[in-house]
């Protein structure tokens, strides 16, 4: 099979899983293809492509709008298969909420949703996991890519059933999405800022701009955090959610967290999606 991966990501989690799905369908002879999910880019050509594996991480239990508004704008098809695929920073079931409007929009569009793959992986906003959290969560995520891989290539997977007050929460939830671009217009940079441009190099939205050394910020902020996580001086600071900040990359190849070493909060459901394999 021809696979076209669709994969918006801010900070990169999202697209590592994808890379890691994609290793393992090209494993089992599969051909892949990567597209960026993107303010301003064109849109990929979906013929001769037997399946489309479209990719976000999951903001506010929903999926973040320009990840809706690419799905609204791929050309009608008619029952082309296509896999979402989902990162997220814990195991909560409220995180299948998300998938409700992409599937909506895909199927008014022609597309048969074959299946839906959750991962977890570590925050980018809240609070920062361990590097040992983030190294078992990429071991889990490679056991799951192989068994997630094995089942696009026999047919198969299954769709989340999302129940009414799951679908409810995650309804109001969304506020925070039409809230962004206005919470956006209030982030600035501190003093440490050197001006290098990486902000701006990695905001997928184009919302910043560079003016005389400065970032500036724009108005179509969708809050991925990429600006704030990746500046190598830690110097946005982005408003309302500046206490929940995380900044600088994990590592995923050191030594992974043992099960009694799994933090507190949540640590059943992380336990539950660690040992699912
Ligand atoms: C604005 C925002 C909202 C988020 N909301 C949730 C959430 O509702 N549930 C969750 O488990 N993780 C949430 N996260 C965490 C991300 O989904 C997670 O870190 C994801 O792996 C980031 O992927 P990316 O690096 O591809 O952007 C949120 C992150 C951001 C920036
Ligand atoms: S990445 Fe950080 S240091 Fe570089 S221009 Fe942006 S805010 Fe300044
Ligand atoms: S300004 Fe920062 S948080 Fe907002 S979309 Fe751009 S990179 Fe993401």
């Amino acid at each position: 099979m021809r696979l076209l991966f669709c994969v918006f990501s801010g900070t990169g989690n999202t697209r590592r899983v994808g890379e890691l799905l994609a290793a393992e369908l090209r494993a089992l002879g599969h051909e892949t293809e990567f597209f960026k999910v993107k303010r301003g880019a064109p849109m990929p050509a979906t013929e001769g492509f037997d399946a489309l594996i479209a990719g976000y991480p999951v903001h506010a239990f929903n999926a973040p709008t320009p990840f809706l508004g690419f799905l609204k704008r791929l050309p009608a098809a008619e029952g082309m298969p296509v896999y979402l695929l989902r990162s997220s920073g814990e195991p909560l079931r409220l995180n299948d909420a998300s998938g409700i409007t992409p599937k909506r929009i895909l199927k008014k569009r022609g597309y048969r949703v074959r299946g839906e793959f959750s991962y977890v992986m570590p925050y980018n906003i809240i609070f920062r996991h361990t590097d040992k959290m983030a190294a078992r969560m990429w071991q889990t995520a490679e056991a799951r890519a192989k068994r997630d891989a094995a089942l696009i290539d026999a047919g198969g997977g299954a769709t989340r059933r999302v129940g009414p007050f799951r679908r409810a929460a995650a309804f109001v939830l969304r506020i925070e999405h039409t809230a962004m671009p206005l919470v956006g217009r209030h982030f600035r940079v501190r003093e440490g800022c050197v001006g290098c441009g990486k902000c701006a190099e990695v905001c997928p939205q184009g919302n910043i701009a560079m003016k005389e050394g400065r970032p500036v910020f724009g108005k179509s902020c969708v809050g991925c955090m990429a600006c704030a996580f990746g500046c190598p001086k830690d110097a946005v600071s982005v408003a309302l959610f500046n206490s929940w900040r995380v900044n600088g990359a994990y590592r995923f190849d050191g030594e992974a967290a043992a099960d009694e070493e799994i933090c507190r909060y949540c640590r059943r459901s992380y336990l539950r999606y660690f040992h699912e394999i």
